[in-house]
């Protein structure tokens, strides 16, 4: 297969869903100019399904409910048969979406700026994480994909909150301040701190062409649940045969479609038919964001990327408050008959607590941990995580 050009596409974003931002943006109504930023919220806030906030800009509620016209590609007999593979694993699934497909992205300084950006990542952990998961469930649940409803107003949703925020990385700080003076002064701290253009900038200030949330990032993100879901289904020990694969792939590349991706990078497609291309699009990018600097090398690389340490640890302090709610999920999952044992020694529940760590560690591997600097287990903690992956079922881990 032919080496793929990835670069080109880093000064691209989403030319249809950004002119809708845009337009809003450029516009004369409350959601113009310094008003945008509240746009996100009243996107973010829609149900699809349900009716839409009156205050929804028409050209935004346009494009919501837009029908798509689907690629000649699209094979929705593939489609329908991943959907039902997923249905039988998807508790499976989910653990994926947590333990690799979440925390392997923190490795991406980019994206790590543009999920801090938001303000929302750090403080609302769980409820991040299970918007992904209603995202997922959507995207595979049986036929949401072949006509209008609920799940293609899922991709248009994604789409346009991703315009919106691609251009309010761009907003110079005073875009954010209210007129008002005083309220001015409170908000001009957090402003200060959070504030997207700022991050942005840092971020890619030796990337100038760069655009926010462009294709690159786009695909790569679509491989956490495309590729790295079916290499993660084999690494837990979950059958999938050949053609299962392909199927898998092809459905996500849909979606990849539906949420603006464009088809050079969409395995499965028109101009890219191998769907083997999807661990070459994975791997390739990943092995680009590995390769950074380490001052503990007697050989420091070249560091093809120019990352930064303090970008990186962004995603280390993301990689912590993922795992702090994971470790409450799992504590909640103890079986009955070993809770009073693990509240009374301090050692057993220090193990149990060590567990997500091991779980994540196991399923990212050695590199991507490393540079998330997610340490190797004390023997002991190792053993009784090794004992209570047996016991514990990782299938209702969010259940409590
Ligand atoms: C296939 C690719 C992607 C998918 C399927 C996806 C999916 C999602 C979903 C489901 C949401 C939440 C929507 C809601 O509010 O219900 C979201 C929000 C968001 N996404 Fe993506 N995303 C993708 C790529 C990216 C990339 C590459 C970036 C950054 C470079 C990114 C940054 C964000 C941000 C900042 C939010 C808003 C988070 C917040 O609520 O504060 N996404 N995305």
């Amino acid at each position: 297969m032919a080496a793929l050009q990835l670069d080109p596409w880093r000064q691209t974003g989403d030319p249809e869903a950004d002119g809708i931002a845009k337009a809003v943006h450029e516009g004369g109504s409350e959601f113009g100019g310094k008003g945008f930023a509240a746009v996100a919220a009243l996107v973010g806030k829609w149900n699809p399904g349900q009716p839409m906030d009156t205050r929804m800009p028409p050209e935004m509620a346009e494009f919501l409910l837009r029908p798509y016209q689907l690629p000649a590609w699209a094979d929705l007999a593939a489609v329908q048969r991943a959907q039902a593979f997923y249905a039988c694993n998807d508790a499976a699934g989910q653990v994926v979406l947590a333990t690799c497909s979440l925390p392997v992205l923190y490795i991406y300084p980019e994206v790590c700026t543009a999920l801090v950006s938001t303000g929302r990542l750090l403080r609302f952990v769980r409820p991040r994480l299970e918007e992904t998961l209603v995202f997922v469930e959507q995207a595979m649940r049986p036929g949401s994909l072949n006509g209008p409803g609920e799940g293609w107003q899922w991709m248009r949703k994604v789409r346009l909150l991703h315009a919106i925020i691609r251009i309010t990385c761009a907003m110079p700080a005073h875009s954010f301040m209210p007129d008002n003076a005083i309220a001015c002064l409170a908000a001009q701290m957090s402003t200060e701190m959070l504030h997207p253009m700022a991050l942005w900038k840092e971020a890619t200030a030796d990337k100038p062409d760069h655009v926010p949330l462009n294709q690159v990032e786009l695909a790569f993100v679509l491989q956490t649940f495309s590729w790295l879901m079916v290499a993660s289904f084999d690494k837990l020990g979950i059958d999938m045969s050949a053609s299962e694969h392909v199927d898998f792939i092809s459905a996500w590349s849909l979606v990849g479609h539906m949420i603006g991706i464009v088809d050079d990078l969409l395995p499965g497609s028109l101009a890219l038919p191998d769907t083997g291309a999807a661990e070459q699009i994975y791997e390739g990018i990943l092995g680009g964001l590995l390769a950074v600097d380490d001052p503990l090398l007697p050989e420091r690389p070249k560091d093809p990327l120019n990352q930064k340490p303090a970008l990186l640890e962004d995603g280390r302090i993301l990689m912590g408050a993922l795992l702090v709610v994971l470790v409450d999920i799992l504590r909640n999952q103890v079986p009955a008959p070993f809770r009073a044992f693990v509240a009374r020694w301090h050692w057993l529940d220090d193990a149990v607590q060590s567990l997500p760590r091991m779980i994540v560690r196991r399923m990212l591997g050695l590199p991507t941990a490393q540079l998330l600097r997610l340490g190797r287990l004390p023997l002991l903690h190792w053993i009784v995580g090794t004992l209570a992956l047996k016991l514990i079922d990782l299938r209702k881990w969010n259940d409590a």
